[in-house]
């Protein structure tokens, strides 16, 4: 018999899932990919459907592969998609994900019913337009139909959960982000449920991410587990105030535990509860992160291997001979909460080339991932080091830029799916393989390797980085079709592009 627990992460671009030995060892893994659909500019929808499959997919290479006694299984996802169910369960329209922009008039709407202040202080965090109220607003006045038949609504993981075990529940990390939660005393808000209409039956129920949601048709526990970013934490052993965790995944994040609940006034990076009982974090969160070099690579360096486009990209010095990279593809969140910013490339010459151009890519998203560090400095957090994950890890050219634009060593753990990692080891709480999650992350989570910022780099990217800042505000006033969050969203064309990812 082989024991283990698993972590089925239901990420943007596919469903990944490991199975891990009770000593951290990855024993199996799968990943089963799936579409995205931009039925219109700034929108993001996903069909739920294909989360399921995709994770039945995996769980049955997960047995094919011999692992044939599972301890517990723990659930880790994209964190704010809105999937709207009627009273059967049934779903109601594709789900509306987190990188979705649409709703910019309804978050405008929430903070004026509640007022800016006293969100903040009721949920630690404003409306931004990717967290779930604000779609939730926007099915009511733009899609009545769909509206009036809504009987319950879930996040990503918690659909594969309702799927998996019949039950319809939700961790705290994963509620915070849906702006309907009271972070600081972890239970969802009634004042913020009141204010918006929003009926509370409709709301799962809230659980600590280890705590056990059900159990599946086997008999195995699930945990509650968590949202991606929490798990990722947890799976890079980011269990209470210490190292960062630096995520290069479709989105960029850097995340840093609390020692207590606080909230930053203006609430410029969001404060959600960690998957830690009783403790919280704060992160910054890029839209594109490793999306922007995969969308570089899909568009303008087609049928490239990542690994080569690296190592052309290593071929230009810091700071690419001045060419810049807005890595703002799908709107920004940190710092910017700004629907309508637009990526771009800045200072091109007739010198640049294709990788100078992908090396102004990774350039762009390390300053990017600077900003939210300036963020959490200004929260009281220090700085020292960071454990990085995300498909955008596996670049080491990558990494040393970060590291180098931070100015603090960047930890890999010996495992790199920091989501799934994550959510197995809260199965293992949940299965009583471990006692809680510090004792999870002591047994399980090793560094195998240090990537030191390169001193010869770093004065290029400071210098690199005040330049950096300068250009959104500059450009801003430019851009056609700005009037900020309240704009408009989704006007154009009605395309449907459906797209696979290979890596992100
Ligand atoms: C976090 C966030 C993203 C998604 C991506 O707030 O929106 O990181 O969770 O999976």
């Amino acid at each position: 018999m082989t024991s283990a627990v698993i972590g089925v992460d239901v990420g943007t671009t596919g469903v990944k899932t490991v199975a891990v030995s009770p000593e951290g060892e990855v024993i199996a893994k799968a990943e089963v990919a799936y579409p995205l659909s931009t039925p219109r500019p700034g929108w993001s929808e996903q069909d739920p459907e294909d989360w399921w499959q995709a994770t039945q997919g995996t769980l049955e290479a997960m047995a094919a592969a011999g692992v044939d006694d599972v301890r517990g299984i723990g659930l880790s996802g994209q964190m704010h998609g809105l999937v709207c169910l009627d009273g059967h369960d049934r779903v109601l329209r594709p789900a509306i994900l987190w990188n979705d922009q649409r709703t910019g008039a309804e978050c405008a709407e929430i903070e004026s019913r509640i007022g800016l202040e006293r969100l903040i202080e009721l949920t630690g965090n404003r409306a931004l337009t990717g967290f779930t109220a604000p779609k939730i607003l926007w099915l009511r006045h733009h899609e009545p139909d769909v509206y009036s038949r809504i009987a319950r609504i879930l996040l990503p993981k918690d659909y594969v959960r309702l799927r998996l075990t019949g039950e319809h529940a939700i961790d705290v990390a994963d509620a915070s982000g849906t702006l309907l939660f009271d972070v600081a005393n972890r239970r969802w808000s009634d004042e913020v449920t009141d204010a918006l209409e929003i009926p509370r039956s409709w709301l799962p129920r809230a659980l600590e991410s280890p705590e056990i949601s059900g159990q599946t048709a086997a008999g195995v526990v699930v945990a509650a587990g968590a949202g991606d970013q929490a798990a990722a934490a947890l799976g890079v052993g980011v269990d209470r105030p210490g190292p960062l965790s630096v995520v290069l995944g479709t989105s960029g994040v850097v995340f840093a535990a609390l020692p207590a609940y606080a909230a930053e006034p203006q609430a410029r990076v969001h404060v959600f509860c960690h998957a830690v009982p009783g403790s919280w974090h704060a992160m910054g969160v890029m839209l594109s992160a490793a999306g922007s070099m995969q969308w570089f690579r899909d568009t303008l360096a087609a049928g490239i291997r990542f690994a080569d486009l690296d190592a052309e990209a290593a071929s230009w010095a810091p700071g690419s001979d001045g060419l810049f990279f807005l890595p703002y593809l799908a709107g920004e969140r940190t710092p910017h909460a700004d629907p309508d910013a637009r990526g771009a490339f800045i200072g091109l010459s007739l010198r640049h080339d294709r990788a100078a151009m992908a090396r102004s890519v990774m350039e762009g998203v390390a300053y990017g991932l600077r900003d939210s560090v300036e963020l959490l400095t200004e929260l009281g957090v220090r700085a020292v080091d960071g454990r990085a994950s995300g498909g955008g890890a596996r670049s080491r050219l990558w990494l040393s830029i970060v590291a180098s634009a931070l100015g603090v060593p960047l930890e890999l753990t010996s495992v790199e799916e920091g989501s799934a990692f994550g959510a197995a080891l809260l199965g293992g709480v949940a299965g009583g393989v471990f006692g809680d999650s510090h004792e999870a992350v002591a047994a399980c989570v090793r560094v195998r390797e240090v990537i030191e910022p390169r001193r010869d780099w770093e004065e290029a990217y400071a210098d690199g980085y005040r330049r950096f800042r300068e250009l959104y505000p500059a450009l801003r006033p430019r851009r056609s079709g700005s009037r900020g969050r309240g704009g408009r969203a989704a006007r154009g064309r009605r395309v449907d592009r459906s797209r696979r990812s290979s890596r992100a």
